[in-house]
């Protein structure tokens, strides 16, 4: 679309729009009537094992948002490989796999097998998993775990952009930004859910099967903003390496604020669940910006506001 491409890693882009990990299940059809607008289309987390996911419920409505705790329900690699990917050739845009896992070494399994696979145009490492081997904490929490993750995983996947997504559940996100970019990450992906709880106060029970779940949605939209005007002004602009922001957003203006402050692309996930034609109305918004400001590509707006 005019004025949208642009680059993330090696991959070309014909928007800055990304579908957001998990958000779209393994159901493709809003990726489909998305297509003109989207520039890459990412895939739930897989594991390299099945995994049945967390016991109902696992959505809770809250009043800017919703939480979830799915627990990464999915096929496994085997039947991803057999049975997803060749859906995702129909797509028609450029895929970026998500991969999790309990152990550096599932992580590292997923990658290899993918990192054949030419439909796959890069790697998105969910961190947001507790390490079994680390007596549970998550991968993305821990800055020597997280570099060690992605090194032992970039000397694997030969050739694919390496993606880390990172969660805000931490004390100083860009310490842990800086710990994936030293392992060798292509590219961040900012912000994963933030950790939260809520309870049915008719049953006084926990609103999810979980307990706790992930919030998303037009409520943390802030601290997505600061999260990636925190790691593009920390390491990310000085070592050229590409930020996806996501994390709230339902319209343009919002997509252009994690823009302007340093993100080179924009996800959306919760936001698809009230408009289904979200993508629509983000491409088009931000190109009547580039009007309206007399800028010729968006590429112009990256870190403008700071
Ligand atoms: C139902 C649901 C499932 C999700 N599953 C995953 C997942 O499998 N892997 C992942 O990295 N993120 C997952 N996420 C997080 C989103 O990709 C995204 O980081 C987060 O929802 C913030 O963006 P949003 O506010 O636009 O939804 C999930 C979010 C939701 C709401």
């Amino acid at each position: 679309m005019e004025g949208l491409e642009t680059q993330l890693g090696s991959l070309r882009l014909k928007t800055p729009l990304l579908s957001a990990s998990g958000v779209y299940g393994l159901d493709y059809e809003t990726i489909i009537s998305s297509r003109p607008y989207l520039g890459a289309a990412v895939t739930k987390s897989v594991t390299l094992h099945p995994r049945q996911g967390n016991p109902e419920p696992r959505i809770a409505e809250t009043r800017a948002g919703m939480l979830n705790a799915i627990g990464l329900q999915n096929p496994g690699i085997a039947v991803f490989v057999a049975e997803e990917i060749p859906k995702l050739r129909t797509l028609e845009v450029p895929v970026i796999a998500s991969i999790a896992g309990e152990e550096i070494d599932e992580y590292v399994q997923c990658a290899e097998i993918l990192s054949t696979r030419e439909e796959i145009h890069a790697i998105e490492l969910n961190v947001s998993c507790p390490n079994v081997e680390k007596g549970g904490i998550e991968f993305g929490c821990d800055e020597s775990v997280l570099e060690d993750l992605v090194v032992r995983v970039r000397k694997v996947a030969l050739g694919k952009t390496l993606i880390v997504k990172l969660t805000p559940n931490v004390t100083d996100i860009a310490a842990i930004a800086q710990a994936a970019i030293r392992g060798g990450a292509n590219a961040l992906c900012v912000i994963n859910t933030l950790r939260g709880m809520a309870i049915d106060v008719e049953t006084q029970k926990p609103a999810l099967g979980n307990r706790i779940g992930g919030l998303s949605g037009i409520g943390i939209h802030p601290v997505a903003v600061y999260a990636v005007y925190k790691c593009y002004t920390t390491c990310c602009k000085k070592n050229n390496i590409p930020i996806i922001g996501l994390g709230g957003v339902t319209s343009a203006a919002e997509a252009l604020e994690l823009i302007l402050a340093g993100a080179t692309c924009v996800g959306i996930g919760t936001a698809m669940f009230r408009e289904p034609n979200v993508f629509e109305t983000v491409a088009k918004g931000m190109q009547q910006y580039l009007q309206k400001h007399g800028a010729k590509s968006i590429r112009e707006l990256i870190g403008k506001a700071v």
